[in-house]
C-alpha cells in the first residue's frame, strides 16, 4: 500500500500557497487543494502545480445527479490530479458515474477516487433532528462505506479511528484530524498522531495546521513523514 503525508493547503490565494511552498526548497509534498483555493484560482493553478511536479488531492466533494457528476469528473480527470472525491450521500449510482467520468477523462494515470461518508461536523443530533435519519452515525458511515466499495471506488475520507473498519472492507483511508505530539487541537475534536494513524492503517494522512502553522514547515513535514512512513 502506498502511504503518504498530504498537506492541507487551506490558503486564500495562490500567492499565499506559493509563499508557503517556497519554504520547502527542493521537497515537493503531496498537496490537498480544497474549495477555497480552487474557486479562487481555478483549474489553471492545479495544472500549474502538476507541471511543477506536485501530487494533488483535489478535495471538491462532488454531490449532484449522476450525469452531472460524471461530466464534472471527466473535466477534473483531465487536470491530471492524483486523488479526488465525492459525497457518498449522493448514492451508489452517482459514485459509479463519478468513477466512469474519471476513467474517460484521465490522461495517463487514473486518479484515486474516494468518498466522504459523514462530515465530522454532522452530529447524531443533526442527523436525527435536521436530516430525519433514524440510523446511528456509525451505521450510516458503515453503510456509506459499503456503497463506496460496491461502486468500485478506492477508499474513504475518515478519522484514523475509523480506518480499521474501512480497511476491513478492502478500502484505503485518507485521514485528517492529525496532530504532532505537543500541537494544539484547534477545532478538531478527535485527533491522532501520525504514528498512531500508521498503526491504525491509514493510507494517507491529511495534515494542515501542524505543518502550515509551524515555525519551520519543512522541518515539521519531514518529522511527520518520518513518523508516518518510517
Ligand atoms: O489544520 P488541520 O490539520 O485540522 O486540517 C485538516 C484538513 O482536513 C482541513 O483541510 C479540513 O477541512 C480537512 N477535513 C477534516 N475533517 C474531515 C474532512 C476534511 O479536517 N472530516
Amino acid at each position: 500500500m502506498d502511504r503518504d503525508v498530504i498537506i492541507a493547503c487551506d490558503f486564500s490565494s495562490k500567492e499565499a500557497l506559493y509563499g508557503f511552498l517556497g519554504k520547502f526548497g527542493d521537497i515537493k509534498p503531496f498537496l490537498k487543494v480544497g474549495m477555497e483555493l480552487f474557486y479562487k484560482e481555478g483549474p489553471g493553478m492545479v495544472r500549474e502545480l502538476k507541471e511543477k511536479g506536485y501530487k494533488i488531492f483535489l478535495d471538491l466533494k462532488l454531490h449532484d445527479i449522476p450525469n452531472t457528476v460524471y461530466r464534472a469528473m471527466k473535466n477534473l480527470a483531465s487536470l491530471g490530479v492524483d486523488i479526488t472525491n465525492v459525497h457518498a450521500a449522493g448514492g451508489t449510482e452517482m459514485m459509479r458515474y463519478a468513477k466512469r467520468g474519471l476513467e474517460e477523462g484521465a490522461r495517463g494515470n487514473l486518479p484515486l477516487l474516494i468518498s466522504v461518508t459523514q462530515l465530522t461536523s454532522i452530529s447524531e443530533e443533526i442527523l436525527r433532528k435536521e436530516l430525519l435519519i433514524g440510523a446511528s452515525l456509525a451505521d450510516t458511515v458503515k453503510a456509506y462505506a459499503q456503497n463506496t466499495k460496491e461502486a468500485g471506488l478506492d477508499g474513504c475520507v475518515c478519522s484514523p479511528l475509523e480506518a480499521p473498519i474501512i480497511a476491513g472492507l478492502g478500502l484505503l483511508s485518507v485521514t485528517p484530524g492529525i496532530r504532532m505530539e505537543g500541537d494544539g487541537k484547534n477545532d478538531q475534536k478527535r485527533v491522532t498522531t501520525p504514528a498512531m494513524a500508521r498503526e491504525l492503517g491509514s493510507a494517507y494522512i491529511v495534515v494542515g495546521r501542524s505543518i502550515t502553522g509551524a515555525a519551520d514547515p519543512a522541518e515539521a513535514y519531514t518529522r511527520c513523514m518520518k513518523e508516518f512512513i518510517g
